[in-house]
């Protein structure tokens, strides 16, 4: 049976990168759940939906059909046909996704399409995950958990990197507003889940992170 590593901790802390690695290094499937919650939203935007307003959020959140591709090599991401792998990486997408993300309605279901995904991969290889309630709500059965933080200025920095050099202090702004919507909200917060292993990554580098999670990984499959 696939193992199911499950991967939380706070935007730019490096899960990402860090997930696609192990799931390369190991011949996983990787399933980036908050690409999900980013493609809900540029649907709720492209519709002219009131993204604070949860009820018209709710009413509407069984409309687009969200497709995920789950190679580490190439993860792709469309909804109703459309790729919007990079629409969704917008500032109107980074602003709007965390209201959008708390709405009970849209977690339920987006959890059902992650679940199916991690069903289908467990037959097979097995599936890296990241999120925010992976190893607490998604998949606590998971047998390798994991929370990755950062301090918010590595973590702003690398964002900013990411996003081709946008402005650090807006950017660092803006994370850390997502971190306290994610953290407080009712439906599945940012928390870490029982069992989970802490790794703070301000310090490592990449490589080192995706060592480090492979060993783990490698030890709990040895029955370790
Ligand atoms: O990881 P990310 O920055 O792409 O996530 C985008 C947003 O989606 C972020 O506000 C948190 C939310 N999210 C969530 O609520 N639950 C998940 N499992 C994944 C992401």
């Amino acid at each position: 049976m696939g193992i199911v590593v499950a991967v939380d901790g706070t935007s730019g802390s490096g899960k990402s990168s860090t997930c696609r690695g192990v799931a390369s290094a190991l011949g996983l499937r990787y399933l980036d759940t908050g690409a999900m919650y980013r493609a809900m939203t540029w649907w709720m935007l492209e519709h002219g939906v009131d993204v604070h307003d949860p009820a018209a959020v709710a009413a509407r959140c069984s409309e687009p059909t969200i497709e995920t591709g789950t190679d580490p090599a190439a993860p792709t991401i469309h909804v109703d046909g459309v790729d919007v792998s990079g629409p969704i990486r917008s500032p109107e997408v980074n602003d709007a996704v965390s209201p959008v993300a708390a709405v009970p309605e849209v977690r339920e279901q987006l959890v059902a399409l992650q679940r199916a995904h991690i069903d289908e991969a467990r037959a097979g290889s097995g599936i890296v995950v990241e999120g925010r309630d992976i190893g607490s709500t998604v998949a606590p059965e998971a047998p390798v958990k994991l929370y990755l933080t950062a301090d918010p200025a590595a973590r702003a920095a690398r964002r900013a990197a990411e996003e081709g050099g946008s402005d650090l202090a807006s950017t660092e702004a803006s994370l850390r507003r997502r971190d306290e919507i994610d953290s407080g909200r009712a439906a599945s917060p940012l928390t870490m889940a029982d069992g989970a292993a802490h790794l703070d990554t301000t310090h490592l580098s990449l490589e080192q992170v995706i060592d480090q999670v492979v060993s783990l990984v490698r030890a709990v499959e040895a029955g370790a």
